[in-house]
């Protein structure tokens, strides 16, 4: 095979047992956190354009790859495309978010069940109208993960955006004119039980139901947006954490033949 061009590693580097799992950041550094934090016997496979790539055994011993994204769903997109030429079959998006609910708090957890899918990348995969859902078994498994680990956790729609600024409707931005269909479009969202806004997890539940591999997303809130725009920095690392944890243990526990 040859090298696939952008996560610059190939089927044959990853052991005789190549792994059918990876857990995808959008941050290299997330993926690096994994693997010194997670992994056991780790090693980088590539840090090709910034997409590190890390592969390792998790405590209970499965082999698993830790990588790289990059930010937003086209990035996403070529990513996972060339993840599944090397073989994975279930991926999981450990990702950060704004949470548009009241009830939703910074550093609790949003596992999105589906998305309203607002993204120029996957009009390429799927038409618009092709719905943008988790695995519904990967869902489960990590809503029965973060019940075991005792975190706070919510289950439900995501709002997937091409934009941090104005497609999640900032104003405190170089942007002096927010478009009029994107005024009061959160507060819309909010209205239609939507629980929060992220980038990539919409274009990722297409690809899994279209190329046919499980697909799921687990996001810490770092941002409360029935309260200001700002991130959180404070909380970011603890819920990052308890993001990674539920993933690690949904795809510990994931019970193959059951599902
Ligand atoms: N990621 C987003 O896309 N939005 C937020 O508000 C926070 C993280």
């Amino acid at each position: 095979m040859l090298i696939p061009y952008h996560i610059g590693f190939r089927r044959e580097d990853l052991g005789e047992k190549p792994p059918t799992t990876a857990l995808l950041c959008g941050d290299p550094k997330r993926a690096s956190l994994i693997a010194q934090s997670y992994l056991q016997s780790s090693r980088l496979l590539s840090d090709n354009r910034g997409l590190n790539s890390y592969i390792g055994t998790l405590n209970s011993g499965k082999t698993i790859i830790s990588t790289t994204s990059g930010m937003g769903a086209s990035s996403l997109s070529i990513v996972v495309n060339e993840l599944v030429q090397v073989g994975i079959r279930q991926i999981i998006r450990i990702g950060t978010c704004g949470s548009i609910q009241d009830n939703i708090l910074p550093s609790s957890i949003v596992i999105s069940s589906a998305a309203l899918c607002k993204q120029g990348a996957a009009n390429d995969i799927a038409p618009i109208e092709y719905p943008a859902a988790a695995d519904p078994f990967l869902t489960v498994a990590m809503a029965k993960a973060a019940k075991k680990l005792e975190v706070e956790y919510h289950v439900g729609i995501t709002a997937s955006v091409d934009t941090f600024y104005e497609g999640q409707e900032r104003t405190d931005s170089a942007n002096p004119y927010l478009i009029r269909q994107l005024h009061g479009i959160t507060q819309e969202y909010r209205y239609l039980n939507i629980l929060n806004y992220e980038m990539e997890c919409g274009t990722l539940f297409k690809m899994g139901n279209v190329y046919g591999f499980e697909a799921g997303c687990v996001c810490a809130v770092i941002a409360q947006r029935t309260v200001g725009e700002n991130v959180i920095i404070e909380s970011k690392e603890s819920a990052i954490h308890n993001a990674i944890k539920i993933a690690v243990t949904a795809v510990s526990d994931y019970e193959e033949d059951v599902y």
